[in-house]
This record gives structure tokens, C-alpha cells and sequence, in this order.
């Protein structure tokens, strides 16, 4: 088989890059190691930067997004047993929106299941071969048989564990990583949120977030050792667990239910440089990661991929080089300064272990005065509803 790009994983990253660069004109195949219904079962976060939401629809994938989405005008930080809203709007002119990543994978498998893209679910030993010649190739293995597709390229959109980012070579790659001594423990319900704006509550027992995925259900997170096992928690234990980290206000109208899913996701920021090696681009998970709080992650992976379309429609279309060339600087710009902000945001809302009474007060000292200044909030504002996505 031949194409011109070679696509690897089927995740938001890789399903958006293939329609991107569909409408574009340019060819490509998917591979992905997993079944469909497993990547439809995947839980992940829910809350879209404006330019996120802009991309979707640009793409016609947003139809059921701008009609089931919520829109929220603000957030709110919770400390000393006390909320403080911030004015996203107000400070920043844009909102945010909830709209579960769940839905997006869904609405974009449904959009190439309808185009007819060549998308091979269950592709397994991806490997890739000759990514720094000009005929680079992959292999794999689909119901016991060898395959290979050659392309013009290769876009490694597998995910962190994924095979494309260590088939670069290990002179080229550097890798910058810290790993945090905490999870989130999740739950998903289908009960009332309890306040109508999303609550990042810093309590001593540890953090909590509350957040949803429409009027009717909710998503809680509880900050956890790292080691922390899923089966030691009841829904009983969760609910117990999280209206202790509550203000008192907020834990009285809290609505206990059964979980649909309970799940444990351990907190690590990463990122790859560079993000492309000769005829391999990284894009999403595969180039870095984000611990979740400000919910980054997917945003980052869709600018990335817009940026990767962009490049390769103009070298397919105009025979242009630059944007290729441009490609890692452009996204990595980007990319770092999410880092920053969600290492940050993680550094102001969580309890560390290891935190000496100084570095507490500290932590203290900046969120009372994050909620007295203006200057601040706007900074965190314009951060939280996302960076433009070209300087
Ligand atoms: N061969 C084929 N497919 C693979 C391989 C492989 N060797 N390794 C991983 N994959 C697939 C995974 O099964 C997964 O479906 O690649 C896909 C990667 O998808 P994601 O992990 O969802 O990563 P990405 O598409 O970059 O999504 C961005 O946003 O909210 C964040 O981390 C969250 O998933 C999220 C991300
Ligand atoms: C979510 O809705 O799952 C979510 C929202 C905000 C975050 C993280 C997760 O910061």
C-alpha cells in the first residue's frame, strides 16, 4: 500500500490530523492498535479552549458539540473553606467550554466511519523503518498477516507509550520530565453538579476539582498518593472523601450517586524536543504531557495537529518547505508555555508531601493574593482559556 501520510494512532491527536489533512487533499491511512469500542469507552477530560472548539468546527465536526456544549463564563478556586470566582470573561474575553473528550473521539470516529477513511483498527507491532529517508515506511500486523504502507511521511500520534517517538534516533531526542508524588482518582456520575461552574479546591487533606460533563452529570477528582489502588475506593469512601475537602456551603448540596467509572491518573508533565525528525512528526501525547489541572492536554494536541496540516498542505499543494522546517519551534513555543501554566496551576492547588511549612505558607500567600489582585487573575485568565495559537 502506498499514501503520502502515514498516520499512527486513532486517538483525538491522529483523527484530527486525518481530517485536516482530508479536506486539504492530501492522502493518508491510520493505524491503530486498538478496537473501536475501546477507544469509545476511554474517559478522559472535558474542557475546550475557544480555539480548540474554532478548529473543530472549521473541520465539520462540531455540530453536536456547539449544540450539547456548556459554556462557562468563569472558575472558581476554593482555599480556607472559602470560594473566589474568577472572571474568565471579564478578564480575558473568552469562555470555556465542557464537552467530554469521550464525545470528541466519538464524534470523530463517526466522521471518518461516514468519509471512508482508510483507518485499520487493531494494527499491531506498528514499527516504522527509513523516517530519515525520503521513502519512509511502516509495518504492522493485521489478522496474522505482515503489512506495509509506504508514505512521504509519518505523523506519530500514538499516544506517550506509544512506538514513534523512541524510533527517534537517541542523539536527536531530549526528553524534560517531572513526575509528581500524586494522582487524581476520578469519578463520573450522573448527578447534578454541585455548583455551575468548575471548583479547584485546595484543602489540607488534598486536592479536589469539581467539574461535569452536562446539567446532569457530574465528574469528580480527589488528589492521591501515587500508589494509591482504585479497588480501596468505595463510592461511599469517594463521596465521604470529597465533601470533606469542600467549603462547608458547597459539600452541603453535594449529590452522592452510583460511579459509571472510577479511575486513577497518575500526574506527569513531559515534553519531547524536537518534535520532528526528519520525515517524523510527534504530535499530542506522543511529543508531551500535562498534569491535567487546567486541562491542557487534548487543547495542546489539536494545535499541534492544525499546525502539522497546515505544513503539509502547503508542501503538498505549494511544494513549500518552510512550515515543515518551522514545524517543532512553532509548537514547542506553544507547548512550553502550557507546561508552565499547568506545572504552575498544579503547584498552587495540590498539597506536596515533601513541602516545608515555608514553601505551605508560601503556596497560602499566593492564592490570597492571586484573589486580591487583578493582575494575577488576568494572568491566570488568559492562560486558562488558552494562549493564541500562533504569537
Ligand atoms: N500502534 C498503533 N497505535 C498506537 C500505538 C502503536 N504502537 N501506541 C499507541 N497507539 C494508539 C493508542 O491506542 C491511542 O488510541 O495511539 C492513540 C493515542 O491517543 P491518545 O493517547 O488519546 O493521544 P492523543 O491523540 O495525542 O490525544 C491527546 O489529550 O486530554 C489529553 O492525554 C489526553 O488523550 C489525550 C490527549
Ligand atoms: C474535566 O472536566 O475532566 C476536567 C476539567 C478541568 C480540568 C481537568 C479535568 O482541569
Amino acid at each position: 500500500m502506498r499514501t503520502e501520510v502515514g498516520i499512527i494512532g486513532a486517538g483525538p491527536a491522529g483523527l484530527l490530523l486525518a481530517r485536516l489533512l482530508a479536506l486539504s487533499g492530501v492522502a493518508c491511512i491510520v493505524l491503530e492498535r486498538r478496537d473501536p469500542d475501546y477507544l469509545r469507552a476511554r474517559i478522559r477530560a472535558g474542557l475546550l479552549e475557544e480555539g480548540t472548539v474554532d478548529t473543530l468546527a472549521e473541520a465539520g465536526l462540531a455540530d453536536r458539540l456547539l449544540r450539547e456544549r456548556l459554556t462557562h463564563d468563569g472558575v472558581e478556586l476554593a482555599f480556607g473553606g472559602r470560594r473566589h470566582r474568577i472572571d474568565l470573561k471579564g478578564l480575558s474575553g473568552k469562555v470555556v467550554t465542557i464537552y467530554g473528550q469521550s464525545e470528541i473521539q466519538r464524534d470523530l470516529m463517526d466522521a471518518h466511519a461516514a468519509a471512508g477513511t482508510e483507518l485499520v483498527y487493531e494494527a499491531e507491532d506498528v514499527s516504522l523503518e527509513g523516517i530519515a529517508g525520503d521513502r519512509p515506511r511502516l509495518h504492522y500486523l493485521k489478522g496474522g498477516e505482515t503489512r506495509e504502507i509506504q508514505c512521504d511521511f509519518i505523523a506519530g500520534c500514538d499516544g506517550f507509550h506509544g512506538v514513534s517517538r523512541q524510533s527517534m534516533p537517541p542523539q536527536v531526542l531530549r526528553t524534560y520530565e517531572r513526575v509528581y508524588p500524586f494522582g487524581w482518582l476520578g469519578i463520573l456520575a450522573d448527578t447534578p453538579p454541585v455548583n455551575p461552574e468548575l471548583i479547584y479546591c485546595n484543602h489540607e487533606r488534598g486536592f479536589a476539582l469539581c467539574t461535569m460533563r452536562s446539567l446532569t452529570r457530574s465528574r469528580y477528582y480527589l488528589q492521591v498518593p501515587a500508589d494509591e489502588d482504585v479497588v480501596d475506593w468505595s463510592d461511599d469512601r469517594f463521596w465521604s472523601e470529597l465533601a470533606n475537602r469542600l467549603p462547608p456551603d458547597v459539600a452541603a448540596r453535594l449529590k452522592s450517586g452510583p460511579g459509571l467509572e472510577m479511575s486513577m491518573a497518575p500526574l506527569r508533565s513531559f515534553v519531547a524536543e524536537p518534535m520532528r525528525y526528519a520525515r517524523l512528526f510527534l504530535a499530542g501525547d506522543a511529543a508531551h504531557i500535562v498534569p491535567p489541572t487546567g486541562a491542557k492536554g487534548l487543547n495542546l494536541a489539536v494545535t499541534d495537529v492544525r499546525l502539522l496540516a497546515e505544513a503539509l498542505a502547503a508542501y503538498y499543494r505549494q511544494g513549500r518547505t518552510d512550515l515543515i522546517d518551522a514545524y517543532s519551534d512553532r509548537c514547542l513555543a506553544r507547548v512550553w508555555k502550557a507546561e508552565r501554566f499547568s506545572w504552575w496551576m498544579t503547584g498552587l492547588t495540590h498539597r506536596f508531601p515533601e513541602a516545608s511549612g515555608f514553601e505551605q505558607r508560601v503556596q497560602m500567600a499566593e492564592l490570597a493574593y492571586l484573589v486580591s489582585s487583578r493582575a494575577a487573575q488576568t494572568t491566570l485568565a488568559e492562560n486558562y482559556v488558552g494562549l493564541p495559537m500562533q504569537p
